[in-house]
């Protein structure tokens, strides 16, 4: 966006000249081969949204070979036994962390996310607690536990298994005799779970079991009613883990129909430990798809990482082989990930398939969503420019603010749209990142690197970072992606004003793309290696007249495609925003027309309606709700959505002080 005043009035006889031609690529860098699709795990389930984890065992922790394979290949981590009460409270009121600290500790400094398992459990269970008789002392006894082992690691664990197999196998669908049930009765998993949130409230909180993936088993519609219960009495549940021990005949026919059904009742589903006998490919093919497939499915962790680290290491039941060779299942889950519509958007419906974009596109528009919200040192008239990534179960959006004193940033979270408007602002004037022109941001993660950058302008292209995207303090100061302007924006930029920097990755290069109001779409470019710094070689990608190429572009890779697609903003002939849209088979290749015209736009008031009122005919700088949150700005090809700002069509005057609010477009013509 344009950092100073703007003209509010714009001419249509100039703009209905405008070409739609294909744009060019002047002095272009060679592209860079086309390998997007990520070559681990981790990474690859990172595109969606998701994980791919591992147990992990802290006697293994001294194994080169082990632990290359656990840093490489997996962004979660659960400890195989050393959270387990045996391990962690042998003797009553007597705690031992350490293994559990161990393998909690290397996967903190690594970016690795960490599952807990378990606090609630009748096996490894000491036997003086199965030896106590008393209610009273039982609940006392179960409930310090885990407020004990919840409170040490407390802000640091994804999601707890507070029970564990509490339900019997066979025919009953009820609960199995332990010492939990016998003396407390079955109400011991609610009260479990209420102890759980109260001493973790960061947590999520999951019932976990075996045998629960088949849809038809009374094993699984005993647990089902159970989560059904809690949900509609408001026990804290947040997620069933289906553990997935299989044979070699794989999962159940009826697994992604019994994931979805639990999703359904308002839970994430996670399969938590992963292992076939014998790993045939197509079995662990229709494991990952299933999941893939399920947008509340939000990761899988397999029991162990070679063979010869399994529990039923007789069966080779994993993804490498004893002497950690990747085995094919390893080659089937990962193509799994990659191959199918790997989507991970809350709201989605539960089953797509791939497929490319279409050429042209319609949308509805909800209403304005999320509006300014002043403080006593922050008035405030329009909120724009906004950035947004889905990641740990929360949309965080940061975005500019803007007065006729200029702009600055703001940054907010929330669960699900309904929330937007109610959640919180923070204003990032007081970080680090500090005060004075800082607009135009765009968030992501660098997963290499494993920390989050804003990409932001300030004159020249600036970025902060963070480790945790949740803090708003965490951002570090402003550093200069440039020393200064590069020449051949000098030489283009005219009277316009170099905007909206915007970087995406691919498996090689870093591309930083930026505008200037001018007609040109500038491009610079690092190796994903040097990144953030090394940006050179910059070039025109794109040129048009200064209203049809005018700035806020983004630039996303398609999922499942080897098609990038091109964003930009321009000014129609009705002096209003709208934006076209480009494709290119490489980031550094030249843009082919996909919707570019104010026919057939990829977002315009005329392809846009807006049941709850038309309460903006600007569709103006914003960006896709991605299918990930990495470098890669992976965004699905189904079902698209995009965060735009828009304004009342009456409002007028000084170009920095307009109403901009921001609102959601949903794609209704996807058909997939
Ligand atoms: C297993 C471990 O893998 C073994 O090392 C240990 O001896 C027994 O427990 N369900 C669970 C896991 O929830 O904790 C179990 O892990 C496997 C079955």
């Amino acid at each position: 966006m344009n950092p100073l005043k703007r003209l509010g009035r714009r001419r249509a006889s100039v703009l209905s000249l405008l070409a739609v031609a294909a744009l060019v690529t002047p002095g272009a860098a060679s592209a860079a081969p086309d390998a997007v699709r990520a070559s681990t795990l981790g990474a690859q389930a990172a595109q969606s949204g998701r994980y791919f984890g591992t147990a992990v065992a802290a006697g293994r922790l001294d194994d080169g070979t082990y632990t290359g394979i656990l840093d490489r290949e997996f962004n979660s981590v659960t400890p195989e036994n050393e959270m387990k009460w045996d391990t962690i409270e042998r003797s009553r009121g007597q705690f031992n962390f350490g293994p559990g600290d161990q393998i909690a500790n290397r996967a903190s400094q690594r970016g690795q996310r960490l599952r807990g398992h378990t606090l609630v459990w009748h096996q490894q269970l000491p036997d003086w607690v199965k030896a106590i008789r008393d209610a009273n002392t039982l609940r006392s006894v179960m409930n310090n536990h885990i407020t004990q082992v919840m409170n040490h690691y407390k802000g640091r664990i994804y999601a707890w298994d507070v029970v564990n197999e509490a339900f019997a196998d066979g025919g009953s669908g009820q609960m199995r005799s332990s010492v939990f049930r016998d003396v407390l009765g079955t109400g011991f998993i609610e009260e479990a779970f209420r102890t759980a949130r109260s001493a973790d409230p960061s947590a999520k909180l999951c019932y976990n079991d075996y045998n629960i993936e088949n849809w038809s088993d009374a094993k699984t519609q005993g647990v089902y009613r159970m989560v059904r219960d809690f949900k509609s009495r408001g026990v804290p549940i947040d997620c069933v883990g289906l553990q997935s021990h299989f044979g070699a005949g794989g999962p159940p026919s009826s697994f992604q129909t019994t994931l979805s059904n639990f999703a359904a009742l308002g839970v994430d589903v996670q399969i938590t430990e992963l292992d076939i006998a014998q790993a045939p490919t197509a079995a662990y093919a229709n494991t990952v798809r299933a999941c893939m497939n399920v947008a509340r499915c939000t990761g899988i962790t397999v029991w162990g990482i070679r063979d010869s680290d399994s529990w039923r290491s007789g069966e080779n039941p994993l993804l490498f082989d004893r002497n950690g060779n990747k085995k094919p299942a390893y080659q089937s889950a990962l193509t799994a990930m990659g191959g199918s519509a790997a989507v991970r958007r809350a709201d989605a419906p539960a089953t797509r398939s791939a497929a490319a974009l279409p050429t042209s596109f319609r949308w509805s528009s909800s209403g304005a969503l999320i509006a300014p919200k002043s403080d006593s040192t922050h008035n405030i008239a329009g909120i724009k420019d906004p950035s947004v990534v889905y990641y740990n179960g929360k949309y965080h959006v940061f975005a500019s603010t803007a007065n006729a004193s200029g702009y600055n940033l703001v940054y907010l979270s929330f669960s699900d749209w309904s929330q937007a408007g109610s959640a919180t602002h923070h204003y990032l004037d007081r970080t680090a990142i500090g005060t004075g022109y800082r607009a135009a941001p765009q968030v992501f993660y660098n997963a290499p690197q494993r920390l989050w950058y804003l990409v932001y302008q300030t004159g020249n292209a600036s970025y902060s970072t963070n480790p945790d995207i949740s803090n708003p303090n965490g951002w570090s100061a402003p550093r200069n992606f440039y020393s200064s302007m590069p020449d051949i924006i000098r030489q283009n930029i005219g009277n316009g004003y170099w905007v909206d920097m915007w970087v995406i990755c691919d498996s090689a290069n870093c591309y930083l793309f930026s505008s200037d109001d001018n007609g040109h779409l500038y491009r610079s470019q690092t190796t994903v290696g040097q990144f953030p710094n090394g940006f050179t070689n910059t070039v025109i990608a794109a040129q048009d007249s200064k209203y049809a190429l005018f700035e806020a572009s983004n630039v996303y890779k398609v999922q499942g495609s080897n098609q990038y697609l091109l964003l930009v903003e321009a000014i129609g002939s009705d002096g209003r925003r709208y934006f076209r849209s480009w494709t290119s088979s490489s980031l550094a290749g030249s843009w082919s027309p996909l919707a570019a015209s104010e026919g057939n736009p990829f977002a315009r008031s005329n392809n846009v309606t807006f049941p709850a009122g038309a309460w903006s005919r600007d569709i103006s700088h914003g960006e896709m709700i991605r299918a990930g949150y990495d470098q890669t700005l992976t965004i699905p090809a189904c079902k698209l959505q995009y965060l735009y700002q828009g304004k009342n069509p009456d409002a007028g005057g000084d170009y920095n002080s307009l109403p901009w609010r921001l609102g959601l477009l949903t794609q209704t013509n996807s058909t997939c």
